[in-house]
């Protein structure tokens, strides 16, 4: 077959541009300069028409055997455009699964809380419901309905957070809130109170903010002698052993008798709790009969029991918020 010089340079130029043809967008802009509707093939192939038959068919020939291996070229590059430009992109999305992870850490429970919960429970067992009261008190709920009037010498024994008001102050234990249910309920009454108190208090056994559980069992003879059981048992489940409990005969106004609860530490005992027979006068103050009723009535420390629980030595930890320290409670 005689083949035109300028067709073979056109069809050489073609190849070459397929070959140097860097994406797909660009080899499909060439596809139509060559066959699109005005492209140059489309073009020449309309013009056969015009030609004698011998000559018609000859070119006719060239120029379809042209097109066919033009076309067969277009596609072999665009099948290799196209799996080049595949792996790039799988290059550059790679997921590499053997990074390590961000170290994202699991937060725990505040040692503080968990004894709550741990106090929450044990009494939960043993009929015990857990009510919340105000942590700003009014000077009623947490002195005078205790039996303890202004004049008394008693409001020495827990240094008072006021408001500015002068009217209103923080509560110095969770005491208030026996009061506040013994007004809205009434016998037979069995509560604790967990909840924040404020002292001006600060050393290695004390700090100015801590926590107390409230306990008040209130009905028909109930006496000290229930009081020492139910505060055993409760004592040994917390610690899971048989703890040296020491009850020391002690004074608050709203007991009557009263007594402090310690507990071996070391060489020591510590305090962790309050308690007594409730004192006639506080019944009274709330409208429940004493001569009828009787009840009973502790408070805890839940920082003084943490620590023995975990054997931390100064209270103060607790509310230092260091890491090294409370991620040991997991
Ligand atoms: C009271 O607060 C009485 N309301 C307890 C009570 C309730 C007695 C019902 C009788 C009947 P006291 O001030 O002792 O008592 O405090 C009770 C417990 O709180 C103490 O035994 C101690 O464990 C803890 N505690 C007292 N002050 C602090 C403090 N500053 N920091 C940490 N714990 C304290
Ligand atoms: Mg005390």
């Amino acid at each position: 077959m005689q083949t035109d010089p300028a067709l073979k340079d056109f069809a050489d130029q073609v190849r070459e541009q397929i070959a140097r043809t860097a994406d797909t967008r660009a080899l499909e802009a060439l596809r139509v300069q060559l066959f699109g509707r005005r492209g140059k093939l489309t073009e020449w192939l309309k013009q056969l028409g015009k030609l004698p038959p011998q000559a018609r068919r000859e070119r006719g020939e060239t120029l379809n055997h042209l097109r066919d291996e033009l076309t067969a070229a277009l596609q072999t590059r665009a099948t290799a455009l196209a799996q080049a430009e595949l792996e790039r992109r799988l290059a550059a999305e790679r997921l590499d699964v053997t990074l390590p992870g961000r170290g994202e850490s699991t937060g725990s429970l505040h040692p503080v809380s968990r004894t709550i919960r741990r106090i929450e429970r044990l009494f939960g067992a043993m009929g015990f419901a857990a009510v919340a009261g105000p942590e700003i008190e009014d000077d009623w709920h947490n002195f005078e309905a205790l039996n303890i009037p202004a004049w008394h010498p008693a409001r020495a024994m827990q240094d008072t957070f006021y408001v500015l008001d002068g009217r209103r102050l923080l509560r110095t234990h969770t005491s208030p809130v026996q009061v506040r249910t013994m007004q809205r309920q009434a016998p037979p009454i069995r509560i604790i109170c967990p909840g924040r108190v404020y002292r001006r208090d600060f050393d290695r056994t004390h700090s100015p903010m801590f926590h107390q559980v409230e306990g008040l069992y209130v009905a028909e003879d109930v006496s000290l002698a229930d009081l020492k059981y139910d505060l055993q048992r409760f004592l040994s489940l917390f610690f899971e052993r048989e703890v040296e409990a020491m009850f020391r005969p002690s004074y608050f106004p709203f007991v009557e008798p009263g007594a402090d609860v310690h507990i071996r530490w070391g060489e020591r005992w510590l305090e962790v709790l309050g308690c007594g027979v409730v004192h006639p006068n506080v019944l009274q103050a709330v409208g429940i009969d004493p001569q009828r009723y009787s009840g009973y009535a502790f408070g805890m420390g839940v920082e003084r029991l943490a620590m023995l629980r975990y054997g931390v030595d100064d209270l103060r930890r607790f509310f230092d918020n260091d890491l090294r320290f409370l991620e040991q409670f997991v």
